[in-house]
């Protein structure tokens, strides 16, 4: 059921991004790269549920777990996130979803150079007997913030490694030598 009704947000908000994607495209430079959904697995969902003391159990994981469906915004470059933002705004306006949080990497990056702008919505599925209004976890990045991301994702994020003070370092200034870029391309742009 769970798993079910993260699917099916995830395919309504994701239409919505799609047409503005396209609509963007006609109109004006695309800021959308390309976009990414997943449904967190059962044993990531129990890890979490364990890690921050809360009960493992389908209604504890609906309150507690925010990005049990998550979509990934990628954008070309960074003023690309504000317009994708204001979109999400304009639909909130309007009722289509309503804004939970947003937590600003990109404002404040998290201490190890991770850089995105999170956005948790809560997203309606319209079933036959009720509306669910269904938590999605959205992610909003660069090219740039991405490739460090997934990168330092495979090499030590959630793995039982723990990064000594070199290997934090190196990656710090992989995400800062990676900002440099990402603000170049843009001048050049
Ligand atoms: P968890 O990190 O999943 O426990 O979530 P949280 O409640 O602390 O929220 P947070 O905004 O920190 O992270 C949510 C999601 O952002 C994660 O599941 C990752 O997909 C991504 N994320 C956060 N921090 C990092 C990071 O340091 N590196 C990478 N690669 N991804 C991160
Ligand atoms: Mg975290």
């Amino acid at each position: 059921k769970i798993t079910s009704l993260a699917d099916y947000a995830l395919s309504e908000i994701e239409t919505k991004i799609s047409i503005f994607s396209r609509d963007m495209d006609t109109i004006h430079k695309n800021p959308i790269e390309h976009v990414k959904r997943r449904i967190k697995k059962y044993d990531s969902v129990k890890e979490k549920l364990e890690r921050k003391g809360y009960p493992v159990n389908m209604k504890s994981a609906v309150e507690n777990i925010d990005d049990i469906a998550g979509l990934r915004i990628v954008c070309p470059f960074e003023s690309d996130i504000l317009i994708v933002r204001q979109y999400l705004e304009k639909l909130e306006r309007e009722g289509s979803i309503k804004f939970v949080e947003v937590k600003d990497y990109i404002a404040k990056p998290k201490p190890n150079g991770y850089k995105s702008l999170h956005v948790i919505v809560k997203v309606p599925v319209k079933l036959f007997e009720s509306t669910e209004w269904v938590t999605v976890e959205i992610q909003i990045r660069t090219v740039a913030m991405d490739f460090w991301a997934c990168l330092e994702h495979k090499i030590l994020y959630k793995k039982d490694i723990v990064a000594d003070e070199e290997l934090s370092n190196r990656l710090r200034n992989c995400a800062e030598m990676i900002a440099l870029l990402d603000q170049e391309m843009f001048d050049i742009n």
